[in-house]
């Protein structure tokens, strides 16, 4: 039954990640997959995550079955970060929230509990959006639109041609939001933006789904949900998906969250029991141990303590490298004007070069980069920075 299948392409991130492993050039650099790199471009596990699994070594008396919804402490911990204590006080009964193997698990148990309530859904996904997020989200059955997002000539969001099309989303629409840190882009909404989608969500009753996977990566842990919190306050309905990858620096561990807030306590109960079942359909229950590091960190002062000052570091570092990288680009006479890169927030920005460009820089410099052109601001540090910025150069000059 095999023989017919054809080979899929490899992934545009993770397939460019296998392939960086394999060059040989000393002189490579990965400005690929969206890891979190140090000066000495290495993804380090943090020192709370450290010290929280020797505690948990300790502690821990067994590894029974937690249950399809995760551990009830996570969750309260997860909402508590996204929410704020007093939101998640005044929501009360109408937010769940639910531990889920990451950020991808999460997404794609929100799509499975979409196409329960409503298998014709159509979700509206920026343009550009995260390359996962159409498999991701697809593979539930959901149809996809897209909004205009990036304007790659002016390298700078369209809010204009943005709201313009959210105000003709059609009632029961989904639209699909990135609460910070806009993963390919780096270009976020600003508070005023996120008001206008606020209003145009309610006055198009359109649901939206916030894809939360860099808080505290952007401006800081409370600037960067400043959004979702505002759309959580004022909608009906919301779907908010996170993940610990990043700001916990716990990829492989595979921890994220699905909270969900609904119009009323018995929607939300109902939806809850529907979240449960399709855990329990696609993979029974989340794995543990990076929610229990989680939560052990944010309810222990002394870990939180450290957690935030790593935080703090890893995201002024990328701040920093943001403006050291337009400095030397500038500096080295490159005359394309780099200067947006500056603004922009998280991990990523787009080089805006070409897909020739792309190829010279893989093939002849090993500077590895999606197709789109999108780079991980975290990879440069201070021995490739001369590299790249001289390859750039060549490349940008030929
Ligand atoms: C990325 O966008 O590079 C990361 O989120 C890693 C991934 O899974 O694609």
């Amino acid at each position: 039954m095999f023989q017919s299948l054809q080979p899929l392409p490899p992934d545009p991130i993770l397939g460019l990640s296998a392939t960086f492993k394999a060059d040989s050039n000393p002189e490579k650099v990965d400005l690929g997959i969206g890891v979190y790199k140090d000066e000495h471009g290495n993804t380090p596990i943090m020192k709370a995550v450290k010290l929280a699994e020797e505690s948990l070594l300790k502690s821990q008396t067994t590894k029974s079955y937690v249950g399809p919804t995760g551990a009830i402490g996570y969750n309260e911990t997860i909402a508590r970060m996204v929410l704020g204590d007093t939101l998640l006080d005044s929501l009360g009964k109408r937010r769940l929230t639910i531990q889920t193997p990451g950020g991808c698990g999460g997404l794609r148990l929100a799509a499975d509990f979409i196409a329960k309530a409503n298998a014709d859904t159509t979700i509206w996904v920026s343009n550009p959006t995260w390359a996962n997020h159409k498999p991701l989200l697809g593979s539930a059955g959901l149809k996809f639109n897209q909004y205009p997002y990036y304007d790659y000539l002016t390298h700078s969001l369209d809010f204009e041609g943005m709201l313009a099309c959210l105000k003709q989303v059609p009632e029961g629409d989904l639209v699909l939001l990135h609460g910070c840190c806009h993963n390919p882009s780096g270009a976020d909404l600003n508070p005023e933006q996120w008001l206008q989608v606020r209003d145009a969500a309610i006055e198009k009753k359109f649901t939206v789904f916030i894809d939360l996977a860099y808080q505290g990566m952007g401006t800081g842990l409370e600037e960067d949900v400043y959004g979702v919190r505002l759309l959580a306050e004022s909608l009906p309905e919301l779907i908010v998906v996170s993940s610990c990858s990043k700001n916990f620096g716990l990829y492989r561990e595979r921890t994220g969250a699905v909270t969900l807030i609904c119009e009323s306590a018995k929607s939300c109960a109902t939806s809850s029991t529907l979240l449960a079942a399709a855990a329990r359909a696609n993979y029974s229950m989340p794995p543990d141990h990076g929610a229990a590091i989680v939560q052990l960190i944010m309810n222990t002062p002394d870990l939180r303590e450290i957690w935030d000052d790593e935080l703090n570091e890893v995201r002024n570092r990328i701040n920093r490298l943001r403006s050291l990288f337009v400095q030397r680009l500038r500096a080295a006479s490159i005359e394309q004007d780099f200067s947006f890169i500056e603004n922009e927030k998280g991990m990523f920005s787009f080089l805006g070069v070409n897909e020739n460009q792309i190829k010279v820089l893989i093939e002849k410099y090993s500077i590895y980069l999606v197709n789109s052109s999108r780079i991980n601001i975290a990879s440069i540090n201070d021995s490739n920075i001369d590299y790249l910025i001289s390859s750039l150069k060549e490349v940008l000059d030929s």
